[in-house]
């Protein structure tokens, strides 16, 4: 097929030639080898290509060097994480410690945990010696600023783990940080960490409960009260770029934020726990208490802000103690609702238990959607508003007819069911506050007879947290002509609900 070169290059409209030059042309069979010698040379390339092993480096330029994750596990993953795999770094000043450390005892294990307390300076009162049931303490280096020493707490903790021969070969899967008067639950928060790949990188806790906070700050930041968990890879990167991270956000005034912003530089977003808990509140947490969500309760902060978290005690601290107690019963179950109806006498009634700190009697039907949302008891953090919070709250009205019977929490034992299933049998005594207004009508009448409610539930596994998360449901009989309410808890079997449909 002849083709002229005039066509070739009008039609195509390649001018590799300038026109000049191509015009002046005549095409004595010279556009031909033209064309043949071009579309050889691209054939010839396309060949080397295609077969060349140098393939991979022309793709490498033109698409850029990936990676893909690798998802096959290693074995020694299977190893669950406990106790020895955690290294804490704790927030604390000289001047308040003495006020916190009976907090820190409570949870605090000589034995099975690491970490550190990192104040700015030798505490005075403690100088002969430092009670080993705390938290051991080292000095930061001086700052100017306590925003980045409270940052650097990062960097610290894990250069101590290097330097520490004890704990540098030692397989360390996480840091935890929190402050000197963060109490954790830390069997709990052995749960909770059970569900992720340590291998991987992890920034998980969870927001503040007063909206404006998180407006302050940011829906994708751990508050630090509250305590987060940072994976090791993801410590190696963030040590790597936290100086430059303090010199960048040297404005900001909340180390949390500070160490959100650099994690944000890694990409790593917050991986949200709802049972880390900032207590953002002013006034009485037992709304939330009482409605906890389906997660485990890791920690609880804040106490010097709130009333006694459980009525029956007249110091925080008494009151702290009888829930940290009480988890050491169950740790997996404490604060875990259960809800069900009660169809005696003067019923039907609606009792929700929150495990090892009250039981609720609503002598009137109250669906499951509205006993989740936690009666507002408590008042935002900053302008101690009604709200909002980041969480379902439903209002509690002036009129003692809308309240539910209140019991709580007295003690505790473990029994051995059949099949040597063990059992907590926990107990409830109803709340006699004088100042509290009574709801006298003929309605609350059965339900006030209820002195005690008696709460039988099997133990519950800390693993048990890694399956689908679902509350356990619960059965009613009242016994003592109806002076006592006994509450089965279990897990809800096939066809079971809690309204009984
Ligand atoms: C591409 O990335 C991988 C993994 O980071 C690396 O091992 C490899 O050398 C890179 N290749 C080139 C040509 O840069
Ligand atoms: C924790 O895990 C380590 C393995 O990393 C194991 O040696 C140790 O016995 C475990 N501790 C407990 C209390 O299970
Ligand atoms: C604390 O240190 C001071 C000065 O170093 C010393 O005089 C004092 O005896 C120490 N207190 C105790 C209880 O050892
Ligand atoms: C009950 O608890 C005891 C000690 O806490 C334990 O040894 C036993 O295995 C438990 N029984 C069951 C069935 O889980």
């Amino acid at each position: 097929m002849h083709i002229p070169c005039k066509d070739i290059f009008h039609k195509s409209k390649i001018h590799i030639f300038p026109f000049s030059i191509h015009k002046k042309l005549r095409c004595f069979g010279f556009c031909g080898s033209l064309y043949a010698i071009v579309a050889f040379t691209f054939f010839f390339i396309y060949f080397i290509f295609f077969f060349s092993e140098k393939t991979s480096f022309w793709k490498q330029c033109k698409y850029g060097n990936f990676t893909q994750s690798n998802l096959i596990k290693p074995q020694d993953r299977i190893i669950p994480t406990n106790l020895s795999h955690i290294v804490f770094g704790l927030i604390g000043s000289a001047k308040t410690w003495d006020m916190w450390r009976p907090y820190n005892e409570l949870w605090w294990r000589r034995e099975e945990m690491k970490g550190y307390l990192w104040l700015e300076k030798k505490p005075t009162a403690s100088n002969c010696s430092w009670p080993d049931t705390c938290t051991p303490f080292k000095i930061s280096k001086p700052t100017a600023k306590s925003v980045a020493r409270k940052a650097r707490i990062i960097t610290d903790t894990y250069k101590s783990i290097l330097s520490d021969p004890n704990l540098k070969n030692q397989n360390i899967r996480w840091f935890v940080f929190g402050d000197e008067d963060t109490v954790f639950f830390p069997e709990n928060l052995i749960a909770v960490l059970r569900k992720y790949d340590h291998e991987q990188m992890y920034y998980i806790g969870s927001i503040s409960e007063s909206v404006e906070q998180v407006m302050e700050f940011s829906y994708k930041m751990a508050f630090g009260g509250a305590g987060f968990a940072i994976s090791f890879p993801a410590a190696v990167e963030l040590e790597r770029i936290m100086e430059g991270c303090i010199k960048r956000y040297f404005k900001l005034y909340a180390s949390d934020h500070l160490v959100q912003s650099c994690l944000s530089e890694l990409g790593v977003p917050l991986t949200r726990e709802p049972g880390f808990h900032q207590v953002d509140f002013r006034g009485s947490i037992y709304g939330m208490l009482a409605a906890h969500p389906i997660t485990p309760l890791v920690s609880l902060h804040n106490f010097n802000h709130i009333k006694p978290i459980s009525p029956h005690f007249k110091t925080q601290f008494e009151s702290v103690k009888s829930l940290v107690d009480i988890s050491k019963l169950d740790s997996a179950r404490t604060l875990q609702q259960s809800i069900c109806y009660d169809r005696g006498p003067g019923a039907p009634w609606s009792v929700s238990v929150s495990w090892g700190f009250t039981v609720e009697i609503y002598p009137w039907f109250v669906l499951p959607k509205d006993l989740v949302k936690a009666l507002i008891t408590f008042r935002s953090w900053r302008i101690q508003g009604p709200g909002p919070f980041t969480f379902d709250t439903r209002p509690r009205s002036n009129w003692p007819c809308d309240w539910p019977l209140t019991f709580s929490f007295r003690n505790a034992k473990f029994e051995t069911g059949i099949n040597g299933i063990n059992l907590t049998v926990t107990e409830y005594l109803m709340d006699l506050n004088p100042t509290d207004q009574k709801c006298e009508s003929p309605f609350f009448a059965e339900a006030s007879k209820v002195k005690m409610v008696r709460v039988i539930a099997p133990k519950m596994h800390l693993n048990e947290w890694k399956l689908a998360p679902r509350r356990q449901c619960c059965e009613t009989e009242r016994i003592n002509d109806g002076e006592m309410l006994i509450v089965r808890i279990n897990e809800c079997q096939p066809g079971q609900s809690s309204l009984g449909l």
